[in-house]
């Protein structure tokens, strides 16, 4: 099965948006836009709401997205149950965020990453399979509802 991916973004993180679309697609990876469109400011729960529904509704296999600090596009992407949406700021906790959180979104950072960091991130993080077997138990205690 083909992997897809949605995409979403603030204000601040609209720039790494565009150049990761642009990335993406060039890997032959079929991406949807979830915005934001412009460098206006904008309310990043807007944003993570419709990529995590996208997610939900299998219209997308993985979500990345970025604010400014990843906090607020994260917060708002975990109030949906189903949602695992990972902070990340290295690759290390990209890796382990699909090994054993089975992380179904990518968040990070904006404005406290140069790009090569986003792609080393977003390369690991798409790399990775969730190992299961502990880490299943643990991940299905997650969603309190
Ligand atoms: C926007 O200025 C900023 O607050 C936002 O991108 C993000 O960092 C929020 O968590």
């Amino acid at each position: 099965m083909k992997i897809k991916i949605g995409i979403a973004c603030d204000h601040a993180g609209f720039k790494y948006k565009e150049k990761l679309k642009n990335y993406l697609e060039n890997k032959n990876i079929k991406v949807s836009d979830y915005g934001c469109f412009s460098l206006e400011s904008v309310d990043y729960p807007d944003f993570a709401h419709k990529l995590s529904k996208s997610i939900l509704k299998n219209e997308n296999s993985l979500g990345i997205q970025f604010c400014g600090t990843g906090n607020g596009i994260n917060m708002s992407a975990n109030k949906h149950q189903g949602i695992r949406a990972a902070l990340c700021w290295n690759s290390h906790i990209a890796e382990q965020s699909r090994l054993h959180n089975n992380a179904n979104v990518l968040t990070m950072p904006a404005r406290h990453l140069e790009w090569n960091e986003v792609v080393e991130i977003v390369e690991t993080f798409l790399s990775t399979d969730f190992e299961g077997g502990r880490h299943e138990r643990r991940v299905n205690k997650i969603s309190c509802n």
